[in-house]
């Protein structure tokens, strides 16, 4: 996709103006950008990094990419009528010389048509958009659960999700494994949202809108995902300075690989003889104040739990690849990955660093 814009852009260099070539560029950038879905859509288990609400993968979604049509064809349509209008005006009523600056045209006053024409009209469209979200809110928000239906409570942390599956006694952070929802086998996934500090704002464009997670108060929301994959998405509403980087990734998995997950995540740790020296570091400098792991005396819950820690693809909320030398960077100082984040620098040493890590790797 990108070499089919610089391509482009290229070409376009040799004759064309600036705002011309502007103009072509955002053409093509948004040709490329919107024919690069259905792409996405064929393959299996890959990361689904287009936010975008025009291509939407599960059931809340797709009802509120209809709606979203619908509305924006109104828009069009209001748009070049008002347009085409303005535009015969301008042409049509042209100063053409001199003798147009001493002569007014003729003024209109009072025609009870035009009042109605430009009163009417508009009044009707709002009351029929009015009523078609009406009716898409109420479709989303009474839609009755399957048994089967999953339920999950995220709550919204700075700078962070915690994520807890009450059904399953499951608690993780930040990477939501959720199963795949199919025609014969439909596991809708009901989640709660709450948030232990401020207002965050969770938002998967693929999977459903916007909702809030409002401090004492329980939102809810549910998605339908029906393609595997990773979906991306953020924290919506300006919560502090690390924000932009508390991200989300709900993972889709099919019924077989979720049901392992789950087991996976109720297993407790093995206790490794050669990583006690990181468990006692890990405990001897607090880290077990704000972590909780599970058998251990680690039992804080400021931040999040790292029962299953090595089973993340991603860090601190989604700001760096889980890798070793990530995890190192972390624990010397979370602030160069994250700065602002609400862990603070240690002041561990390199043998510290590496003990810790090698303890947290068999977290799995
Ligand atoms: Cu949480 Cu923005």
């Amino acid at each position: 996709m990108l070499n089919h814009q610089y391509t482009r852009y290229s070409l376009a260099t040799r004759g064309l103006g600036r705002g011309w070539l502007l103009l072509g560029f955002t053409v093509v950038a948004l040709i490329g950008f919107l024919s690069s879905a259905p792409v996405a859509r064929a393959q299996d288990s890959t990361i689904r990094a287009i936010q975008n609400i025009f291509d939407p993968l599960s059931a809340p979604a797709e009802t509120l990419y209809s709606i979203s049509l619908l509305v924006l064809a109104v828009c069009a349509l209001i748009f070049l009528i008002v347009g085409g209008l303005l535009t015969y005006a301008i042409i049509r009523y042209r100063r053409r010389g001199p003798e147009d600056d001493h002569e007014e045209p003729p003024q209109v006053y009072g025609s009870a048509a035009i009042e109605l024409a430009w009163t009417v009209p508009p009044i009707l469209i709002v009351v029929m958009l009015v009523l078609v979200t009406a009716r898409t809110i109420g479709e989303i928000q009474h839609h009755t659960m399957p048994d089967a239906a999953e339920e999950i409570r995220v709550i919204g942390h700075r700078f962070w999700w915690e994520i807890r599956y009450p059904k399953h006694d499951i608690v993780t952070a930040n990477e939501i494994h959720v199963p795949l929802s199919t025609r014969q086998n439909r596991v809708p996934t009901e989640m709660i949202l709450e948030s232990a500090d401020v207002i965050h704002g969770f938002w998967v464009p693929q999977l459903n809108g916007k909702t809030m997670l409002v401090p004492n108060y329980r939102n809810t929301m549910w998605i339908e995902p029906y393609a595997t994959g990773t979906y991306l998405g953020n924290c919506t509403v300006l919560c502090g300075q690390q924000h932009a980087n508390m991200l989300i990734r709900v993972i889709v998995d099919p019924p077989d690989v979720y049901q392992k997950w789950l087991e996976s995540q109720k297993t407790k740790p093995v206790v490794d003889p050669q990583t006690a020296e990181g468990q006692r570091q890990f405990i001897s400098n607090s880290c077990g104040t704000c972590h909780r792991i599970e058998d251990s005396r680690a039992t804080g819950v400021f931040g999040p739990d790292l029962t299953h820690f090595a089973s993340r693809a991603t860090l601190g909320s989604g700001v760096a690849k889980n890798d070793d030398t990530n995890l190192r960077s972390w624990l010397h100082d979370p602030q160069v990955l994250k700065q602002g984040c609400l862990m603070p620098n240690m002041q561990l040493s390199d043998r510290q660093v590496d003990a810790i890590l090698a303890y947290l790797r068999t977290l799995k």
